[in-house]
């Protein structure tokens, strides 16, 4: 293996790493997509699927990639590469940088989008949608006018290159650290005004009642593809903030958290979204469609909507943030290692194409969702599977767990058990259940 550059940085703590790994995962699939997807396709049968597809695919790989960026202390090329042994490999690590760049475009589209509603919201302006015609009209206005999407736009990337310009420990881990907490409590806050509110029991019910009918073969790969997306997996996000972890480091220990917080966030989420929608009658949409045009008008017939918007959307934008970071670091971390970069050039070359990317999406909602389809459907699964077969076929797995086995000496859970657990998963189940995904997504 190449020796480690000399400017690459390390997080201040385990709990930095913690906060900032937690930071990407939190994002606006949390807060929009959970939800939605849960009420829709069998409430807590849905959450039993979601919660095993985490387990047995998600979570392996999570530890996968952060074992990978950890034995090489590269970005995702150089991880691959180094691992892999060939340029086709080295490919293979471009590949997942330019996925997360990618989704880095497009998702800072709909970040500025959240950062005009909150501005909106601060204003009062939002007061005014009282109807689903209204909500849509106030959202188009929005959208015809160009210079607000992408004056939104330049807003939000400025603010991630900002904190990226900081670099790991002042940058991705502080603001995380301080992003993340008030972010927690923007959501207890909505959650308890949710549950507070007549009426809320209707919104438990859709969330949580038994449905195992509507638990179809598409609600399955639905739950696998959310439990993929919502670490941040495929993308080359972990493999990074793997890389500026320490071998000491016991990976197993400081994923879970990880895992569990995301969760609980998820499900936190959702009890505030359709508590509210339900309180007010409302029935709750997908997608944008909630966002921007749901729950608007729900704030709008609670005695608090004033506070409730302007949480809300700051709760979505500190989402977005910690993600966004997370999603362009990978592409900054390659110029770094592998052009021999400053990290100031190397955020303001990202940004830039961050920017540019997200143009087409900004000027088109159909754009926007084609990129989408193509990042979650696509791109990612595919990164995931790279992941998959280097480790788990490629490298080898007695070599994968050699390594992971680094940090794990004097712990007090079963090894065996757990690398039997990460075999299974990496070399097997994962590479399969993501076939299966593809499949779906080509034949559907
Ligand atoms: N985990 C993020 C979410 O749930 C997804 C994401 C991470 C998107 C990093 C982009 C970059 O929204």
């Amino acid at each position: 293996m190449k020796p480690q550059t000399a400017h690459r940085e390390f997080w201040g703590s385990k709990m930095g790493f913690v906060f900032a790994a937690m930071g990407s995962a939190v994002g606006l699939a949390n807060i929009i997509r959970f939800p939605y997807l849960v009420g829709a396709n069998g409430g807590a049968a849905f959450i039993a699927i979601y919660l095993i597809c985490l387990v047995v695919l998600s979570f392996p790989i999570f530890i996968a990639e952060l074992l990978l960026g950890r034995a090489c202390h590269r970005n995702p090329a150089g991880a691959f590469e180094d691992i892999g042994g060939t340029k086709t490999w080295r490919y293979a690590g471009c590949f997942t940088i330019l996925t997360g760049f990618f989704v880095s475009g497009f998702y800072a589209v709909v970040s500025g989008w959240v950062v005009g509603y909150l501005a909106d919201a601060v204003q009062g302006s939002l007061l005014v949608i009282d109807s689903s015609a209204g909500a849509e009209s106030f959202f188009y206005m929005h959208l015809r006018t160009p210079l607000w999407s992408l004056g939104m736009q330049i807003c939000f990337v400025l603010l991630a290159a900002v904190i990226l310009f900081s670099g790991v420990r002042n940058g991705l881990e502080r603001a995380s650290k301080f992003l993340m907490p008030v972010l927690i409590l923007l959501l207890l806050y909505m959650a308890m005004t949710g549950l507070d509110a007549d009426n809320a029991q209707r919104g438990l019910h859709f969330l949580f009642d038994l449905q195992w009918h509507e638990v179809t073969p598409t609600a399955c790969l639905l739950a696998l593809g959310q439990a993929f997306f919502t670490l941040s997996l495929g993308q080359g996000t972990m493999i990074t903030y793997g890389s500026y972890l320490n071998r000491k480091t016991n990976l197993f220990v400081i994923g879970v958290p990880v895992v569990v917080a995301d969760t609980i966030i998820s499900i936190l989420g959702a009890i505030a979204v359709f508590t509210i929608v339900f309180s007010v009658g409302m029935e709750p949409d997908s997608g944008m469609a909630l966002m921007f045009k749901t729950l608007p008008i729900a704030f709008n017939s609670m005695p608090n909507g004033y506070f409730l918007s302007i949480s809300f959307f700051a709760l979505l934008a500190l989402a977005a943030l910690t993600s966004q970071i997370s999603a362009m670091e990978p592409a900054i971390a390659y110029l770094m290692d592998e052009r021999g970069w400053s990290r100031k050039r190397a955020v303001v070359v990202v940004s830039i194409g961050v920017f540019l990317i997200g143009i087409p999406c900004a000027m088109s909602y159909n754009v926007l969702n084609v990129f989408d389809f193509v990042a979650t459907g696509v791109l990612i699964p595919i990164g995931g599977l790279l992941v998959t077969l280097l480790l788990g076929w490629r490298w080898g797995i007695k070599k994968s767990i050699r390594q992971l086995n680094f940090g794990l000496e004097g712990a007090t859970f079963n090894q065996p058990m757990l690398e039997l657990y990460f075999t299974l998963c990496v070399k097997y189940l994962a590479p399969l259940a993501i076939f299966a995904i593809a499949l779906q997504v080509l034949f559907t």
